[in-house]
């Protein structure tokens, strides 16, 4: 497979560019043109006007990004189409839309006298596009977890309070880092059966955290940060924002993979490290660097399932199909694009974020 894929990128050239995510696997990582965290792959994708195929070795929303931020002529192509993302899939538009009309309620929609708008909704970028294009049409914005506090700061420049979908571990991490006491960040719960949320809770809220989580990250335990410790007296616990709040607040220092990535790559040699993000990469970063001894807090590892679904045999296919056969005309399979109704505010948002940290 290896072979081939070399052969038909050799035949393409300059006309596709495939980028990987980092928890993709590493016989998928070897093709990739450029290697990031989904922010860095947002620009990378900006930066390749040229290429007609931008083949995303990712998930679907990060596919959908791509198309919102390539030019109309260029097609993205998502190796496997079952490649989705859990965590995204926590929010749709129609719960956000009915939560959004009840904080409109509740807060009012009238600008205060420092200009701020009553509420500004931000989503993670692990979120459908049509979510994406709820923020652009709301005044809202999309963050990663490389630039979540950035995008929070710009947040509350315009608003009194956030709306943060999906993810509330990332949201609350974040959030508390900033200052925000955890009671006004209250989870949102329309459901009474539930305990519903009081009108207290939400009046005094600065952040309405989303009830998504990552089902990865959320497996990080403070016992397992317990046992690091004890077997590597000395070990440096980094885990993601992605992570519960408790084991955020466990670990010596928290970020996104190319937060960790770095940390990693300035540490004096002979450092150890328990991480606390997707298998791929922590393999990927202890073989990368053998002065250092790199493990994963987690020792039932429990794999990314859904950046597994893109294998070689995928990557072979498409870009075959690209190519042609002498029988066979070359071929677009599994192109993602986003629908105009939904594409331009979408763009909106994303544009806000790549501004917001250039
Ligand atoms: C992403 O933004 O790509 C993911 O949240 C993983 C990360 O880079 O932290």
């Amino acid at each position: 497979l290896g072979d081939r894929i070399r052969a038909a990128k050799a035949t393409l050239g300059d006309r596709a560019v495939v980028l990987g995510h980092f928890y993709q696997r590493d016989e998928v990582l070897e093709h990739a043109d450029f290697v990031g965290d989904s922010f860095q792959l947002a620009q990378a994708t900006k930066s390749r006007p040229d290429a007609e195929a931008i083949i995303f070795c990712g998930v679907h929303f990060m596919a959908e990004t791509a198309d919102l931020l390539s030019t109309p002529d260029q097609a993205v192509i998502l190796p496997n189409l079952a490649a989705g993302c859990s965590m995204a899939d926590m929010a749709d538009i129609d719960s956000v839309t009915d939560c959004w009309e009840q904080l409109e309620d509740l807060y009012g929609t009238e600008q205060g006298a420092d200009g701020r708008v009553p509420v500004i909704p931000v989503t993670y970028m692990n979120s459908s596009a049509a979510l994406k294009a709820f923020c652009g049409e709301h005044g809202g914005i999309v963050c990663t977890s490389s630039n979540a506090e950035t995008v929070l700061e710009w947040a509350f420049e315009r608003g009194e309070r956030v709306l943060f979908f999906p993810d509330q571990h990332l949201g609350r991490n974040t959030a508390k880092a900033m200052g925000v006491p955890l009671e006004r960040m209250p989870m949102w719960n329309p459901r009474k059966a539930l305990g519903g949320n009081t009108s207290a809770e939400l009046e005094s809220a600065q952040v309405v955290l989303w009830h998504g989580f990552c089902s990865v990250h959320k497996r990080f335990t403070v016992d397992q940060i317990t046992v690091a410790r004890q077997e590597h007296p000395g070990v440096r616990v980094i885990v993601h924002p992605e992570c519960p709040m408790s084991v955020v607040d466990a670990a010596d220092s928290y970020g996104s993979t190319d937060f960790i990535k770095k940390a990693i790559e300035a540490a004096p040699a002979g450092t150890t490290f328990a991480i606390g993000t997707e298998i791929n990469l922590v393999k990927r970063l202890a073989a990368q660097h053998p002065e250092h001894t790199i493990f994963c807090l987690d020792p039932v590892v429990c794999p990314c399932s859904t950046m597994y679904r893109i294998h070689s045999g995928y990557l072979a296919w498409v870009l075959e199909a690209l190519v042609g056969t002498a029988e066979r005309a070359p071929e677009i399979l599994n192109r993602i694009q986003v629908p105009q109704d939904v594409a331009g505010n979408a763009r909106i948002a994303l544009e806000r974020m790549l501004a917001a940290k250039p």
